[in-house]
């Protein structure tokens, strides 16, 4: 029994997303998703959860539009300068030494980290050895991503992470400005791939030499978090590196953890050694 009433409607609504959209939800971080289903509700003008959840289930658009919403999808090129100047100073190196590359963006948002890591490759001479995948759940930040248009007022903090990353170029050789918007250049985008996948529920792919997976644990619950490392060490490589977001870190509290080795603790870059 519980007076829970909010919480079991949080609950029977992610309930109902999972039945009849097979999208799974139920096991993110509660207190997170149960802030951005009230905030949904808040805006939405609907007088109840029972009543969005009717709307969900019986409107497909309804439902794209709540998954939008219950997914965080804020990103930055180069976000975390710290972490791709070790990227570049610690795994490129060792990276140089095969002779074909896989690395996999999950959870990739609006492209901007699989540009970024696009631009860090060319700059180091090893992007055109890369195959890049970029996934993501959300199918409008897919399409984001894939056309990799940003506004024009992004560009000073863009150029700004890109030089805190170490870069040795300038930005704008790798991106168009128009008046109010940038493009990204289409030599970048020769060797991404972006396409739908879900880390929850889909099978993995393997053999990546680098998996980046920042910034999206960090919304999942304890197990789910556990299960979505699990596959992200079965498509690594041995040896293979993970990068996670700078609020996520690996303690080796469970077996999969322990598969991991830190190699750049500090900038949340992970070896898998298992
Ligand atoms: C905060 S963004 C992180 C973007 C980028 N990695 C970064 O660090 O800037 C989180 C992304 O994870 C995606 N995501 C959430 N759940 C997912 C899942 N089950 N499978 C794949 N992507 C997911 C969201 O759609 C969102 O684009």
């Amino acid at each position: 029994m519980s007076d829970d009433v909010e919480g079991i409607e949080v609950r029977l609504l992610l309930e109902a997303i999972h039945a009849r959209y097979g999208y799974d939800l139920r096991d993110y971080a509660a207190p997170s998703m149960r802030r951005r289903v009230l905030a949904t509700l808040a805006t939405s003008g609907l007088p109840h959860l029972g009543e969005l959840q009717h709307r969900v289930l019986h409107d497909r658009e309804r439902f794209t539009e709540l998954l939008e919403q219950l997914t965080v999808r804020v990103s930055d090129l180069f976000r975390d300068p710290p972490s791709f100047r070790a990227f570049r100073a610690r795994v490129v190196p060792l990276l140089r030494t095969y002779p074909f590359l896989k690395l996999w963006h999950a959870g990739c948002a609006g492209g901007e980290e699989a540009y970024a890591s696009a631009i860090l490759m060319t700059e180091e001479g090893l992007y055109e050895r890369c195959q890049l995948y970029a996934t993501d759940l959300s199918q409008e930040a897919l399409r984001h991503a894939k056309e990799g248009v940003y506004p024009a007022s992004a560009l000073p903090a863009f150029e700004k992470n890109h030089r805190a990353s170490g870069a040795t170029t300038d930005l704008s050789g790798f991106v168009t400005a128009a008046y109010d918007h940038i493009s990204m250049r289409e030599s970048l985008r020769k060797n991404i791939l972006f396409f739908h996948h879900d880390l929850v529920s889909d099978h993995v792919f393997g053999e990546m030499h680098v998996v980046f997976c920042k910034n999206v644990l960090i919304y999942f619950g304890r197990d789910l978090r556990d299960r979505v490392l699990q596959k992200l060490a079965q498509s690594l490589c041995p040896g293979g590196f993970l990068c996670l977001g700078s609020a996520e870190r690996l303690t080796g509290a469970t077996p999969t953890e322990r598969a991991f080795t830190p190699f750049s603790a500090d900038e949340r870059i992970y070896r898998y050694e298992p």
